[in-house]
């Protein structure tokens, strides 16, 4: 194979985006053949392109060897395992499963190890949580303390909410900032520092929003190890933070404003405390600043790692199998503030999964989309296709 033939499901907003980098040549050795959507009016900037209005038909076409899945949530877990039984390469759009029972299904339709499975954890590209992970999976930092990560950046207004459709409604979306927005940050969380095995969590359902599903949440998580985090996320706070703290026994790290410092313990605290005699004394520490040019290569990097992965065998950077990590975070928390109780992890995914059929139950019927948030693309795309 010279090039991975790309199809995408869903040409909304972010499978518009995917399509114009693979249009205008952004990943190499990959081009789009294909696209699907079940609206026929988000279909017709790509009229010089094969498109077809069922998931199915397209996965069928013999056109690709690889598919995209860019469409609401839920839909990642029954269109991705279509494509795996089909014999395709996947990329799903994040998150990969509203809740663990469906992620669990659909990474059990990947049985076959020379299919490329992966997830659009794009932020996984960025250098600084690219040498936060480093410092701590490498034991630079040593054992982890204490993690608290205000991840608040998230605002939107009550306009994006007001698009309708199949947003933060527990039937179209099946939850709201942590699933959503909040979904990068959970995966590089545990990508970062493992998956705890206690959540508690308070989640304010509609707070700032007039939705149904969560717009803001406090997390309290516990490690098998003793150390704990609070991760705090909202849709409804502007200005918004991003400040990660890590505290452990080498020292300290602190990402905020595209800044991350480690302050470094010259003796581990743990051993200085064992071993001064002194009783208000502090070891010794120096200061390091990692400043990188940029947040790395963001969607297109994942879209080459993931073609590179077919092509060459490049080993994935955000493999599908690790996204079940974020899916598992946010139905913890979400469970954990509906019943008052601490969530022990691994969780109990039939649990969680009859507990959100019961919010489903009780929710609003879900209105129809509203299409003109994604105009603006549009004509742009034409251009592509027609020269
Ligand atoms: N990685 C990122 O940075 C990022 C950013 C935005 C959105 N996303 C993800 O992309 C996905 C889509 O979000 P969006 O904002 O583009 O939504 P959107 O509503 O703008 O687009 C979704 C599209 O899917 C189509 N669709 C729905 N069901 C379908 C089906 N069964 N078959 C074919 N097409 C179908 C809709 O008609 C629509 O055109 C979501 O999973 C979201 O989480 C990821």
């Amino acid at each position: 194979m010279q090039k991975v033939r790309f199809g995408i499901v869903g040409v909304g907003g972010m499978g518009t985006v995917h399509a114009r980098y693979l249009l205008t040549g952004k990943v190499r050795h990959a081009e789009l053949t294909a696209v699907c959507d079940i609206d026929p009016n988000r279909l017709k900037p790509f009229a010089a392109l094969p498109t077809f209005a069922h998931s199915a038909d397209l996965i069928r076409s013999g056109l690709l060897d690889a598919v995209l899945i860019a469409t609401p949530h839920y839909d990642h877990t029954t269109i991705g395992i279509d494509a795996l039984q089909q014999g395709l390469h996947v990329l799903t759009e994040k998150p990969i499963s509203v809740h663990k029972a469906d992620g669990e299904r659909l990474l059990a339709a990947h049985t076959n190890c020379r299919q490329v499975f992966g997830a659009m954890f794009n932020q996984r590209t960025d250098p600084y949580y690219q040498k936060i992970r480093q410092l701590v999976q490498s034991g630079e930092l040593g054992a982890v303390q204490r993690i608290q990560w205000t991840i608040t950046d998230w605002y939107r207004t009550e306009a994006y909410y007001a698009t309708g459709g199949w947003r933060a409604t527990w039937r179209g979306e099946g939850g709201g900032v942590l699933l959503n927005q909040a979904t990068h940050n959970l995966d590089l969380f545990q990508w970062m520092f493992g998956m705890p095995t206690q959540v508690r969590a308070i989640c304010r359902f509609g707070r700032y929003h007039d939705i149904e599903v969560e717009d803001d949440v406090t997390a309290l998580l516990e490690y098998a190890n003793g150390a704990t985090a609070t991760f705090i996320t909202s849709t409804g706070e502007t200005p918004g933070t991003n400040r990660l703290e890590v505290a452990a026994d080498r020292g300290r790290l602190v990402y905020e404003n595209n800044r991350l410092e480690f302050i470094r313990n010259a003796v581990p605290a743990g051993e200085f405390s064992r071993t001064s005699t002194e009783s208000y004394a502090q070891p010794r520490r120096t200061r390091q600043e990692f400043t990188f040019p940029n947040h790395g290569g963001q969607h297109v990097a994942i879209l080459q790692n993931f073609t590179d992965a077919i092509l060459d065998g490049a080993p994935l950077l955000a493999p599908a199998a690790e996204g079940i990590g974020a899916v598992e975070l946010a139905n913890a928390m979400l469970w954990s503030s509906l019943t008052g109780r601490v969530v022990d992890l691994p969780l109990d995914s039939a649990g969680f999964a009859a507990q959100l059929a019961q919010l489903i139950a009780a929710a609003r019927p879900v209105q129809a989309t509203g299409a003109k948030n994604i105009a603006e693309a549009r004509p742009y795309l034409i251009e592509v296709q027609t020269n």
